[in-house]
């Protein structure tokens, strides 16, 4: 939700280096901002606002420091103001503190304070542990104990990063909100050294924050607490030193620039042909038709036709695009003969089922989104085995589940999902492949998945997909329909166009559009249809499609033109023929593309949506 920065080792390159490394976690939360300094004491300088607002407030403020803390900010207490924005100071100014995640128990611990006559200057839940850290320096506690103190007080989840006058380190925890510590040389070059030597060290929510200074990081666990100083010191709730691996991130730093485009988005949605690729590369075989995921090969399911396996069924659990993804895969489990469900995680979580053989999928680009780690524990700890279907390396998810399959889409910074929705349909692929299909899906599947990331390139280069925008972008709403692999793609659709344009957009199941949604369809609704092949489904979807006409309603077909859909449609945004599978993926970058030039159109703010963060640690 919220991003953290801090910088230890970069000198008078300090404060830049935090505002810049803001900039680059604005997708997680861009309502306000600030950053602390800390030289002879501590600065503060912070606002409501983007980042491009807290560099014009740095303009007449004089911050001074080597090492310091930041935050880019997604309101959960208090409104976006300069009061709620962080770094919090305590009382007397001694402590500053950045934090994301929620802290349960910060009504009891603030009246407490207060009580004891300490002031809070903001709404924010935050605030009471730089309070309680300055207590516990008022009572004669040494600066690393008074914070651990602190923090021993605190219920809920956090990453917190904390300054402390007179002390030269930065002090962190976490619990529930993730936290990764880069560690680089010298100088502004990922050429990094980890033993001897001139070191610096970031502190983040997450890698692009730094990842021009460095590719070695060290992922912090629950309960975990750091102190940078110049080395990095980790240590348990008890004080017990904890040895932890450096790992390499392996994307560049381009990777997380926009490259010419205009939005993140828009590149990102560009960037599917080398997501997918990178997916599929090493994991597919055309030629012998075999699909080899070494993640996954300890996984297998019993068949009803015989079969011995260890699974007898997949639960998915999922939120948003995600969930959209773990819908689409229950139909790949079912064509292969094993039993699949896909819930929400937060209903997984409030209203969980038995889990009992099944294998637990958690379906997750970020691997932290809270409703999706609350269901996934949930089944551990009723004996079920979980496995993370993630992007993110590192990620909670990735360290909690018995397995991960990772997507390898690459960073991504827009808040609409796009590639990473492309990544999971096609990992998806390759997880019922590698365990629960027979080989004749593999031989019609797999030369389908090759072509994929070429078909892909040519929706990209030939899509009229901005001109139909055009000429809807002033509608009264928009719907999606489509059936079996398709009908997830119209949720997708809808869910897109509505994130990032604010337009009102519902999906449906293509039959059900006749059961009580049409009453809604007029002339000012269109309806974007998928349609493909020429089978039973294409045929009763032109079905529907007929039934919008007779009530004016304009039709937008987005089909591989095997049906005669066409002939009925306003418009038409073609994509190849394929395997309908892989066609859900081509369909749904035409609605991708759709829901960016509508909101383009409309001058949202695309790749940061209003009320909205990329990664929701929050239930
Ligand atoms: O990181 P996750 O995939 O777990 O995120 C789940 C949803 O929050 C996410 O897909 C959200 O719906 C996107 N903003 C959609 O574009």
């Amino acid at each position: 939700m919220c991003g953290i920065i801090g910088c230890f080792g970069r000198g008078d390159e300090t404060l830049d280096t935090l505002v810049h490394g803001l900039a680059k976690l604005e997708y997680r939360g861009y309502d306000s901002a600030g950053v602390a300094l800390l030289g002879d004491e501590i600065t503060v300088c912070k606002t409501a606002g983007e980042i491009a607002d807290l560099r014009d407030a740095l303009r007449s403020k004089s911050l001074s420091g080597h090492l310091g803390i930041g935050h880019t900010r997604w309101s959960t207490h208090g409104p976006p103001t300069d009061a709620n924005a962080h770094p919090h100071l305590s009382e007397r100014g001694s402590v500053a503190v950045v934090h994301n995640g929620i802290i349960e128990n910060y009504q009891t611990l603030r009246d407490e304070l207060t009580a004891a006559g300490r002031t809070f200057t903001s709404d924010t839940d935050t605030e009471v542990v730089p309070h309680l850290t300055e207590q516990g320096l008022d009572e004669g506690m040494e600066p690393e104990a008074a914070f651990r103190a602190a923090i021993e007080r605190l219920e809920g989840s956090y990453a917190i990063a904390a300054l402390i006058e007179g002390v030269n380190a930065i002090f962190a925890a976490r619990n529930d909100s993730p936290l990764v510590v880069g560690i680089g040389s010298d100088g502004s070059t990922d050429d990094t050294t980890t033993g001897d030597g001139d070191q610096v060290f970031f502190l983040a929510s997450d890698v692009p924050a730094f990842r021009e200074f460095t590719a070695d990081v060290v992922y912090l666990e629950d309960g975990e607490f750091a102190r940078i100083d110049g080395t990095l010191a980790v240590t348990d709730r008890d004080g017990t030193p904890v040895s932890k691996s450096i790992h390499t991130v392996e994307w560049d730093a381009e990777e997380t620039g926009k490259s010419g485009y205009d939005h993140f988005m828009l590149k990102e949605i560009h960037e599917q042909p080398r997501a997918l690729r990178q997916c599929l590369r090493g994991r597919v075989n055309e030629l012998t038709a075999s699909v080899d995921v070494p993640d996954v090969d300890d996984i297998s399911f019993v068949h009803p036709g015989g079969g011995r396996g260890k699974f007898s069924g997949v639960q998915f659990v999922a939120c948003g695009t995600s969930y959209h993804a773990a819908m689409y895969a229950t139909q790949l489990f079912h064509e292969a003969g094993v039993p699949a469900q896909a819930f929400l995680a937060s209903e997984y979580a409030t209203s969980p089922p038995p889990v009992g053989d099944n294998l637990v999928v958690g379906v997750s680009q970020s691997g932290e989104t809270a409703d999706t780690l609350s269901a996934l524990r949930e089944a551990s700890s009723r004996g079920g085995q979980t496995l993370a279907l993630t992007n993110t390396v590192g990620s909670t998810m990735n360290r909690e589940c018995d397995h991960t399959l990772l997507i390898r889409s690459g960073p991504e910074i827009g808040v609409a999902a796009t590639k990473t929705f492309a990544g999971q349909l096609a990992t998806l692929n390759l997880l019922s492949l590698a365990t629960a299909e027979r080989p004749a899906s593999r031989r019609s599947l797999v030369p389908a998945l090759r072509e994929l990331p070429g078909q892909v390139q040519q929706v990209l280069d030939e899509s009229n997909a901005e001109a139909v925008a055009e000429h809807y972008a002033d509608a009264r709403s928009y719907f999606f329909i489509g059936r079996g692999y398709q009908y997830p793609v119209a949720l997708e659709g809808a869910l897109k166009l509505k994130e990032i344009s604010y337009e009102h957009a519902e999906g449906f199941a293509a039959g059900e559009l006749k059961h009580g949604p049409l009453a809604l369809v007029d002339e000012e609704t269109p309806v974007f249809a998928l349609v493909v092949g020429d089978g039973e489904p294409a045929r009763k979807t032109v079905g529907n499609i007929k039934e919008v006409e007779a009530r004016d309603g304009p039709v937008v077909a987005v089909t591989d033109g095997r049906s005669d859909a066409g002939r009925y449609a306003d418009h038409v945004l073609s994509i190849p023929e394929s395997h309908p599978r892989t066609a859900a993926i081509l369909g749904n970058v035409q609605l991708q593309l759709v829901a960016y030039h509508v909101a383009n159109r409309l001058g949202r703010s695309i790749d940061r949506p209003r009320n909205l963060a990329k990664s929701v640690t929050v239930e």
